[in-house]
């Protein structure tokens, strides 16, 4: 069911100004006075923010705009939702931390967590809290891993994006980050993904999707591959930051198979996949493979409170007490959050509206993709979706048209991000409960501003092709 309420607060995008607008600016030159040079978001996405509601954001010019960034898909039900807001406010009155001591709020968000795996999983496995960033699970899962085994290696894919902590990092392929960081944790092996768009074993747009897994299974078996059996094998479902690359079914079965018979441990990445983003409490679900770990975080409490979990196979726990600690493991505002949000999912049907926008979204986007020589691909689950942006005649990647892109869409009220080698994906994020109506608007801008470009960059080639 759509969350039609939401949203009535605002109706549509509205621009006053030029984007950013003369408020924004002023605070947009404070921020970069005071705040370290490592900020992102609002370098490409210039607003600074008076109030926020449902799907729609409003900046300190009045300019209103469309969120399908949902701060990087942890707004799953959009901004304040009232409902979950009301709940944390009670929670507030009687208790906002605990460190890892039980409270009823926290048991309550523990047993609903683990009531959303298949019923097989449910008595299989447990919970560890983390700090609260996803980045915390990523380093919990590789600890817990490491212990179990008693092996020092990791396997992580070619793309991956895990976290900006170091070992996080160290698993996660994005060179720009790493390259000035000495000692990064030794022993991670990168191995193709099968990004059948751009075939990583250069098999000229052959979706097979098992070649690039067949050549970690010969590496992995072979007594003269070099690599030492790994303590895990960490992956994500879609690539989200690497650029809303869906993996194919039958590269993560073999993955799964290939890593079960060495002994393994899998580790799923749901940071971004789960918690409903995909139609699908989890997206492994969709995979129908069993993994031993779990991350969940960024959609955990529905509305941005922070948390992060580790959900792993029982035979891993073998931690001694304290293994892995911190101080903000026991936020129960975001406990009560979750619980609110978890609630709602199930009362409102959110995953069939996932399912349904999603399905809505794809097929517009493709039929957009017919007509214009600019979109490459478009791809996705749910309410996860990416439109690789290319230059026609040589399908290159280009980054330079999808910044071009995002500048047009915010121009016009909608806020959509970028991922993907040279930034040339164009990420959709809505929350899940959008409603169609805003499905409709967004669509309109998105489709007015790329029919734009395409139109422009046509042009000018033939004028730069006649001389
Ligand atoms: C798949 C995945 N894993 C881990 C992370 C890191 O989460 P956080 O930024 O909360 O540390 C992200 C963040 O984008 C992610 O997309």
């Amino acid at each position: 069911m759509q969350e039609k309420t939401i949203s009535t607060f605002y109706m549509q995008p509205v621009i006053k100004t030029a984007i950013p607008g003369p408020k924004t600016l002023e605070l947009l030159q404070k921020q970069e006075q005071n705040e370290s040079s490592a900020r992102t978001y609002p370098r490409n996405i210039p607003i600074a923010i008076e109030r926020a509601k449902g799907s729609y954001i409003e900046d300190l010019d009045g300019n209103v705009f469309i969120d399908f960034l949902t701060g990087a898909g942890v707004l799953s039900l959009g901004h304040n939702h009232p409902e979950i807001v009301r709940e944390v406010q009670r929670q507030m009155e009687y208790c906002c931390h605990a460190l890892d001591i039980p409270t009823k709020v926290k048991n309550e968000f523990t047993e609903l967590q683990l009531s959303m795996l298949p019923s097989a999983m449910r008595n299989e496995m447990k919970i560890h809290f983390c700090g609260p960033t996803g980045a915390d699970a990523v380093e919990a899962s590789i600890k817990i891993c490491k212990t179990y085994t008693g092996r020092s290696e990791v396997v992580s894919f070619q793309g991956a994006y895990h976290g900006s902590t170091h070992a996080a990092m160290s698993v996660s392929g994005l060179l720009e980050q790493k390259n000035k960081i000495h000692n990064i944790v030794p022993g991670v092996h990168f191995f193709p993904f099968a990004y059948c768009y751009r075939c990583p074993m250069d098999l000229s747009f052959k979706s097979c999707s098992t070649n690039c897994v067949k050549y970690l299974e010969n590496s992995l078996k072979d007594s003269h591959g070099g690599i030492r059996k790994p303590a895990a094998v960490i992956i994500e479902l879609i690539q989200g930051e690497g650029g809303n690359i869906p993996a194919p079914v039958k590269f993560v079965q073999e993955v799964r198979r290939i890593t079960q018979e060495l002994d393994i441990p899998l580790i799923v990445d749901e940071i971004q996949t789960g918690c409903g983003r995909t139609g699908t409490w989890f997206t492994f679900e969709q995979y129908e493979i069993t993994p031993d770990v779990i991350l969940a975080s960024k959609a955990l409490s529905g509305i941005g409170m922070p948390i992060s979990i580790v959900i792993y196979n029982k035979k891993l726990d073998v931690w001694s007490p304290g293994a892995h600690i911190g101080t903000f493991r026991g936020n129960q505002l975001a406990f009560a959050a979750g619980v609110a949000a978890l609630k709602l999912i199930k009362r409102n049907n959110i995953l069939e509206n996932v399912k349904n926008q999603g399905c809505y979204l794809m097929e517009r986007l493709n039929t957009l993709k017919q007509e214009l020589a600019i979109i490459g691909d478009v791809r996705g689950k749910g309410l996860m979706i990416g439109l690789e942006i290319v230059e026609p005649y040589t399908n290159k990647a280009a980054g330079w048209i999808a910044k071009l892109i995002r500048k047009e869409l915010l121009a016009n009220g909608l806020i959509l991000e970028l991922g993907g080698r040279t930034d040339c994906v164009v990420r959709l994020l809505p929350p899940l409960n959008v409603d169609r109506d805003t499905v409709d608007t967004a669509l309109k801008i998105l489709e007015c501003c790329l029919r734009k470009i395409n139109h422009v960059y046509l042009e000018n080639h033939s004028l730069l092709e006649s001389g």
